[in-house]
């Protein structure tokens, strides 16, 4: 990211500490980057053990400061409940928490095996409950104020046609946001989401444009198009989880704000535009992307 283009004044966020699920790549790494540069101590948890703590040192040597990497599979809620353990005792107790990490593929919903559907639902819909229900009750326990921001899509709003196991579970962690706003707000947290839209990466781009050669023609190849005629750029990203995470803005709670250019007032910004494929582009796609979860599965350690 060119960090030229961020907002905020140095030291903005120093004293917060935050984990950001899947904060080993992707968007989650960029807001990595952002908030250490303004300050914050950052936790980045992901399966590959090896991806995180790479990540961690590229992030210091960049700018100083803390990154913490851990393994910890938010699936599974011992393993949750291990990892923040270790954070309270060995750090001290969160500020922060950006539920980043997701599961995502494209797939006609005929084609989907309950367990296709359980791999996406069991880490977006259950993992970022289970990591906020975690967190949650430590804040409150220990009458901390907390903050949590969590990355949705703007499917929540009209559906995600060809992603469905996705959209479901998005729309279920948006309700969580309204509703834990309301009902833990008096005990001094705030939750809110944001909805991007295209800024492609890796993790994405593999898995929902599998026929797309580069993230760059990820962007340009979405199946609708973007009123901004571009993709998001990432500091632009970065500069709204920071107004959501930093301190300053305490009063917005409750919130899903979209980050898309306007294109999915203007088309939808969905993949209803799939419905164009037959079997022999849908049977490529899924070989593609099985080979990209198998390769990312080989570097897991947990
Ligand atoms: C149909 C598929 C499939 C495909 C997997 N499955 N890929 N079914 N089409 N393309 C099925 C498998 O056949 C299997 O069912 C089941 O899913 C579980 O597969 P596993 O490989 O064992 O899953 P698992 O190891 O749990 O991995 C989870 C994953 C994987 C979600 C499948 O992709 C992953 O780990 N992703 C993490 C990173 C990621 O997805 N990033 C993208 C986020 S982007 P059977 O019945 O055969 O056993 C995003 C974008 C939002 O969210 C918006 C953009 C605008
Ligand atoms: P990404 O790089 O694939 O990020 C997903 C991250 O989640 C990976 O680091 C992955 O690490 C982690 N993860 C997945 N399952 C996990 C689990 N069970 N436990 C712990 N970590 C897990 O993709 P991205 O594009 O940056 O996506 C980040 C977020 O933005 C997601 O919520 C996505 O839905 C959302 N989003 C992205 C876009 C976009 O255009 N990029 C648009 C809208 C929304 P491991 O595999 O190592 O576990």
């Amino acid at each position: 990211m060119d960090t030229s283009h961020l907002m905020f004044r140095d030291g903005l966020m120093a004293g917060e500490r935050i984990l950001i699920t899947g904060g080993g790549t992707g968007l989650g790494k960029e807001m990595a980057e952002g908030f250490l540069k303004l300050g914050a101590e950052i936790h980045i948890c992901g399966r590959r053990g090896g991806v995180c703590e790479e990540t961690a040192r590229e992030l210091m040597a960049a700018h100083g400061g803390k990154v913490v990497p851990h393994a910890c599979d938010i699936r599974v809620a011992d393993a949750i409940t291990d990892m923040n353990d270790k954070i309270w005792s060995e750090h001290g107790p969160l500020t922060g928490l950006v539920n980043n990490a997701a599961g995502n593929f494209i797939s006609r919903t005929e084609d989907l095996s309950v367990r296709g559907f359980d791999a996406i639902a069991n880490i977006v819909f259950r993992g970022t409950f289970y990591m906020t229900h975690d967190i949650g009750t430590r804040w409150i326990r220990e009458g901390l104020r907390g903050n949590v921001c969590s990355i949705l899509t703007t499917w929540v709003w009209n559906g995600g046609p060809f992603v469905v196991p996705s959209a479901m579970s998005k729309a279920g962690v948006n309700v969580m946001t309204q509703s834990l706003a309301v009902e833990w707000g008096p005990k001094g947290l705030r939750f809110n989401a944001i909805a991007p839209g295209p800024f492609p990466t890796e993790g994405m781009t593999k898995r929902l444009a599998p026929q797309a050669k580069s993230t760059e023609e990820m962007g340009t190849e979405r199946t609708t198009p973007n009123p901004m005629g571009r993709i998001g750029k990432m500091h632009e990203f970065v500069n709204l989880a920071t107004f959501l995470m930093g301190p300053g803005a305490e009063y917005v709670n409750g919130q899903t704000i979209a980050i898309d250019g306007a294109m999915y007032n203007a088309s939808g910004g969905n993949f209803s535009g799939l419905a164009a494929w037959g079997d022999a582009e849908w049977q490529a796609a899924k070989e593609a992307i099985m080979a990209t979860n198998n390769k990312d599965k080989a570097d897991r350690t947990v």
